[in-house]
This record gives C-alpha cells, structure tokens and sequence, in this order.
C-alpha cells in the first residue's frame, strides 16, 4: 500500500531526495471520497512525471456552507485502498495544523475569473481554494499539477494564482471522466436517489445537443432558454446559471467566435451539479 503522510516535514523530506536525483514530481490535490475521476488525474500523474503524491486534506476554508462541511465524506482507508494500484508515491494527508498552524492569517484572494458563476453563488470559496491550493504547491515543490475540468472555473483560477505567484509549477487540466450517461463523476451523486440519478445523467446529453446547435449556427439565447425549460421539466428545482464563455477568459459569449465552454449549476433532489463542456 501506499504510504501516507501527516507532517510537512516529511514530505518535504521525500522531495529533497527526489531533487537532488534529479527526478521530477507530480501533484494531485484532492479532498478524498476518491473516484474513476480522481483516479485519472493519478493516471495522468504518473505518466508524467517520476513521482506522484496525491493530497487528501478537506480543507473548511473552501466550503461557504457548514453542513457541507460537515456531510463531507471521509473515507481515507477506501482512498488509500483505491490508489493503491496505481503506484503513487505517497498520499498526504496533512494534520490540519500542517496547513493551518495557530495564528494563521494570511488568503490569496483572486479578481476576475473568481467574479463569475462559481464566484458570487459560493462566497469565499475561491480564496479558500487558492489559498490551500498555493500552499501545497510550495509544501510540495512539485513540478507539474493536475486538475480536473470538471472544476473548470476551479482549474482556471489555480492557473492564474500559480501564474501571479510565480509558483513554479505547471498546472495542466484533465478531461472529466463520466459515467456512461454522460453525468460527471462527483462525490457529491453518492447522495442523489436512484430516480434522479436518472434525471442527473439527461444534463449531459441536453448539453450536448444545444452545443451542436451553436455549431450549426444558432444563436445561444434561444439555446440557453430551451435548456432551462427543458431542466424545469426533469424536475431540476434551481438552476443558479446557464453560460456560454470564453474557455480562456470566462467572459461571456454571444455567438461562436473562438474557443467557448458551455456551463450550468443546478438543484436537483437537494443536491447541487454542475457540469460544463467544450463548445
Ligand atoms: P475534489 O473535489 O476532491 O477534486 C479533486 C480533483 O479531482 C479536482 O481537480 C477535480 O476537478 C477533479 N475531479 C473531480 N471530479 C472529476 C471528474 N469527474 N473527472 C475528472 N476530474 C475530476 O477540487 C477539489 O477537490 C478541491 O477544491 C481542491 C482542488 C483539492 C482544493 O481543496
């Protein structure tokens, strides 16, 4: 099995030697309750680079709700025996005064790609993310980073805050893996019953049709408007945004005029999916 580690200074024991071989480091950030999502990230890891260490820290300072934090799922030892096979150097699972000693004062905070979506709709979860997320780029002195796009919003705002910061690490996005429906794996469908699991995976596909249509030409409002009928009709409750933005910048987007991303947030059976997709 793979090693975990609970302290700083032994993971930066393992990177010391690992430098001074000359060997490179891969990281993969996660919160646990891993799945064949995470698991690729891992896979991606380990092609890349000499090693791979796969962080599992739920970290309070992301989560804008309480009972989300409390609800979280725990389950470092069906993590660890889900990674097993996969031949990570180590799994690091810091003590929470690891990441967050007494005294801790100090958020990144970023403008512009945390203003949308994602941003307004959970406050202080971006800064929560980035802060944790620098500090296990510097914890970890990794090389390469891997992200899911999934998260999209998520992997753009550690982009740029590993930018600003001069972290020098290189944060490379992977597709998101899917269940054969096309619903994105997520911890978070473990707590839809077995009828909306049935709604949840017709989100994908309706995606899908409405960015076919953008390609052939039609305009996105009238897409944007079919699709929120069409999520009233599943029995969705809320849906938070529907968007179709600029894959680089988030700005929103009328018409197919350069790489786009298609994005929605929505209630269904009190639990809240996303999804977003390449248009
Ligand atoms: P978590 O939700 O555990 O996700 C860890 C990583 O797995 C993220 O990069 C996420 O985008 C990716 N991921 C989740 N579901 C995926 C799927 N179906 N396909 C591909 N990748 C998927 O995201 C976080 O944790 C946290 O915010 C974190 C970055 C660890 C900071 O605390």
């Amino acid at each position: 099995t793979t090693p975990i580690l609970r302290r700083l200074e032994d993971l930066r024991a393992l990177r010391r030697d690992w430098t001074q071989k000359g060997e490179t480091l891969a990281l993969v950030p996660t919160m646990g309750a891993l799945h064949a999502g995470h698991l690729s990230l891992v896979e991606a890891a380990k092609a890349a680079c000499d090693h791979v260490v796969v962080t599992i820290f739920v970290n309070p300072k992301q989560f804008n709700n309480p009972e989300d934090l409390a609800n979280y799922p725990r389950t470092e030892h069906d993590d660890a025996e889900k990674l097993a096979p996969y031949g990570a150097d180590a799994i690091y699972v810091p003590d929470p005064d690891q990441i967050y000693p007494e005294g801790y004062a100090t958020t990144i905070s970023l403008t512009g790609v945390t203003e949308v979506m994602e941003g307004p709709n959970r406050p202080g979860h971006f800064e929560g993310v980035a802060t944790v997320v620098a500090k296990l780029f510097l914890q970890s002195g990794a090389d390469r980073a891997f992200f899911g796009e999934k998260d999209y919003q998520q992997l753009m705002v550690v982009k740029r805050m590993a930018r600003d910061l001069d972290i020098p690490i290189e944060v490379i996005g992977c597709p998101t893996v899917r269940e054969a429906s096309g619903l994105a794996m997520s911890s978070r469908n473990m707590r839809l019953s077995p009828a909306a699991v049935a709604v949840a995976g017709q989100l994908n596909p309706m995606m899908e049709a409405a960015a076919e249509r953008l390609r052939a030409g039609e305009v996105y409002a009238a897409q944007e408007a079919d699709m929120r009928r069409q999520l009233a009709d599943l029995g969705f409750s809320e849906v938070e945004y529907i968007d179709l933005r600029c894959a680089e910048t988030l700005c929103t987007m009328e018409r197919l005029d350069r790489p786009a991303r298609m994005f929605v947030a929505a209630w269904l059976d009190g639990v809240r999916l996303i999804d977003n997709i390449a248009v």
